[in-house]
């Protein structure tokens, strides 16, 4: 593919024509409080393709719906009494539930990989919202970078990855959470992917723990976990001082000598808005210095050092 891609503001003019392009069946970028997503008609076969074929992402994996509000999600899927309670708690948020499909929904089959569940987001930032409001009907959205490969939370990233492969990006700043949503399954509830909110905040909302299990694009066996959040160089984990042949990105302030730290003070938030940018970051210092490894400092594994950490472990797991 050959397209000029559109670098849109995200003002009146700049949304309209976001919105009449994906009334064409073209595909969008956009910012959410999460990574930047990139957005295609969710009740468009042609549109949904085109989505797989520009991150040359696997067709099996579905892909999560995005919606203005909880009406609007409604008319896509049931919502249960647990259902209903994190929707009003956490929407419009980093949370994604996955959910029964109405069968009268209109969702293409790609979206859903023809399962009878679909997984649903209302995303809080103001962009997203404009734009869902200005299309008017469901936005499936992956991240918006080629498959494998660091997600977006900046308008460049997805230039950098997907530029002559979409139609237009929306440019929204950088994003404030920086790790995609959570995924929660219900009945029971389960844990899908950890994310942008906290385990622990679900946990508390619903008044039970969670299961952990089952994602789609996850095989369950550890140590076979899919190459993911990629940079070129290769990833090790849980280094705990520099090293003369690889590029140290610290978290805390035990980390002297770092190139880069995620958090100098500690602060898991901070760290989570600096993941994506950091990897790409010490990726460009790698290749300009001839280091061939990005070695992480350890993570504490709670709140959202659980995303960060998921998401360390598929960077640094084997390249097919
Ligand atoms: O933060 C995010 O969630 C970002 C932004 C752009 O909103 N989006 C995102 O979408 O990460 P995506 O399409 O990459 O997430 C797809 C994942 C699948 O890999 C799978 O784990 C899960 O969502 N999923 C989707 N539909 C599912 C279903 N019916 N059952 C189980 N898991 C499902
Ligand atoms: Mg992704």
């Amino acid at each position: 593919m050959d397209l000029e891609t559109e670098t849109l503001c995200p003002d009146a003019a700049g949304l309209a024509r976001a919105a009449a392009l994906l009334r064409t069946g073209a595909l969008v970028a956009f910012p959410t409080e999460t990574v930047y997503g990139l957005g295609g008609d969710a009740r468009s076969d042609l549109a949904v393709a085109r989505i797989f074929e520009a991150k040359g992402r696997p067709r099996f994996n579905p892909l999560i719906v995005h919606l203005p509000d909880l009406a609007a999600a409604r008319a896509i899927a049931r919502f249960d009494d647990h259902a209903l309670r994190l929707a009003a708690a956490f929407w419009p948020g980093p949370l994604t539930l996955v959910l029964p499909l109405r069968p009268d929904a209109g969702i293409s089959e790609l979206v859903t990989a023809g399962l009878d569940t679909v997984a649903i987001r209302v995303p809080a930032h103001p962009v997203a919202q404009a734009l869902l409001r200005a299309f008017g009907g469901p936005l499936a959205a992956p991240s918006a970078n080629p498959s494998g490969r660091v997600s977006p939370t900046c308008a460049a990233h997805v230039i950098e990855g997907l530029g002559g492969r979409i139609a237009a990006v929306v440019d929204g700043g950088a994003c404030g959470v920086g790790v995609e949503s959570t995924i929660l399954a219900l009945n029971p509830p389960t844990l899908l992917r950890p994310g942008g909110l906290p385990a622990e905040a679900l946990e508390q909302a619903l008044g039970q723990p969670l299961a952990t299990g089952g994602d789609a694009a996850r095989p369950s066996a550890p140590g076979q976990l899919e190459s993911h959040y990629a940079p070129g160089a290769t990833v090790q984990l849980a280094m705990t001082q520099a090293s003369a042949d690889a590029v140290w990105i610290g978290f805390g302030p035990d980390c002297a000598g770092a190139d880069l730290n995620l958090s100098a003070t500690g602060d898991l938030v901070e760290a989570a808005a600096n993941l994506f940018a950091m990897l790409r970051n010490a990726d460009r210092i790698a290749k300009a210095t001839g280091k061939a490894r990005i070695a992480l400092a350890p993570v504490p594994d709670h709140g959202l050092g659980r995303a960060i950490n998921d998401r360390l472990r598929r960077a640094a797991a084997p390249r097919p």
